[in-house]
């Protein structure tokens, strides 16, 4: 090897471990400054601090799913049970009608279902079916007494229909609930529609909340008539004069209202259409009544009626020797 080949070998390893030094002072200086990552940890924290709010919401969405899934679950002591009481009797349409019910009732949070048959025992149909259903309940019976009692072939408005079956559960509700029961009591015939939303404006009633009702006394809709938020009197066709001229669809009473007066009941010898008011005119006055469903300009409620189905046919099949098999429910 000669002189000058070492000198330049000499050279650049000398190079090398000069930017070798200067590299790793650089590097060093560098671990000491001050760095701006306030920009950096701010976005950071943002991002832990939204992950919380949509944990917590989903938590939350958790919680309501489970509660919803488990019928057996209490409701929230904050919304006041709604106690809808339904008087039945055997028919041929009474599953049916009980079945499309109790279908509506399922959808209301917070509801007590008090179904009163008509019939001097509870029925297996109407218990099963109670059993069934998933809703909260109470299945009570009382035969509507013979005198009173619709005859075969009568008009459906001679006599007044369902009216101790009421009164038992008024009964029920005085005996089983007491004044720290927060809740509102409405009468649900098991053949009418009802809209959900009605079940919520009816829910806060402080004395007796009011609305239309369609298809009701041979007009599209009857209704209270309101002014400046109180009602002054009544849309109706049929009967204008009676007291309280509404269908019983039509509104729902507070419990602790009906608790406060123990002897408001509805009247068997009330006259055709003062059923209503019997109740009614032992708990408020016109001026006191609450109207909901937008100032009473919403139907949520219709007074539907089922035609009766004409069975001509099963005549004719048991004439031929085929009557209907008993082994099947209907
Ligand atoms: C009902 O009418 C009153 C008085 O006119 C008004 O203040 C109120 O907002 C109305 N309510 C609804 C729900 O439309």
């Amino acid at each position: 090897m000669t002189m000058k080949m070492k000198l330049k070998l000499k050279n650049v390893f000398m190079l090398y471990f000069l930017v070798s030094v200067c590299g790793l002072m650089y590097a060093l200086m560098q671990l000491g400054q001050p760095c701006d990552c306030t920009l950096h940890s701010r976005q950071s924290s943002d991002l832990v601090h939204s992950r919380d709010r949509t944990i917590s919401r989903l938590q939350g969405e958790l919680k309501r799913l489970q509660a919803r899934g488990n019928p057996e679950e209490p409701p929230k002591p904050a919304l006041p049970t709604i106690y809808t009481v339904t008087p039945t009797y055997t028919r041929l349409v009474q599953k049916a009608e009980l079945t499309r019910l109790s279908q509506t009732l399922l959808h209301v949070p917070s509801l007590h279902w008090v179904v009163v048959e008509d019939s001097p025992v509870k029925t297996s149909l109407v218990s099963e079916l109670l059993k069934r259903s998933g809703l909260r309940y109470t299945h009570l019976c009382t035969q509507t007494p013979k005198d009173f009692k619709l005859q075969e072939g009568d008009p459906n408005w001679l006599k007044p229909r369902g009216v101790e079956q009421r009164n038992l559960a008024l009964q029920w509700l005085r005996e089983n609930r007491g004044p720290s029961d927060e809740g509102v009591v409405y009468f649900a015939d098991d053949d009418n529609t009802y809209s959900l939303r009605l079940f919520e404006e009816m829910r806060f009633t402080k004395r007796v909340s009011v609305w239309p009702v369609g298809l009701v006394g041979g007009v599209r809709f009857e209704r209270p008539l309101v002014e400046r938020g109180q009602v002054t009197g009544f849309y109706t066709a049929w009967k204008p004069n009676r007291p309280f001229p509404m269908d019983m669809a039509g509104f729902a009473v507070s419990l602790p209202l009906l608790l406060a007066n123990p002897a408001a009941r509805f009247h068997l010898s009330a006259q055709r259409g003062n059923l209503e008011s019997s109740l009614l005119q032992a708990l408020v006055s016109i001026e006191e009544l609450e109207p909901r469903a937008s100032n009473c300009t919403k139907v949520l409620v219709w007074h539907t009626r089922t035609e009766k189905p004409k069975m001509k046919q099963e005549d004719a099949l048991l004439l031929k020797g085929l009557g209907s098999d008993p082994s099947v429910e209907v």
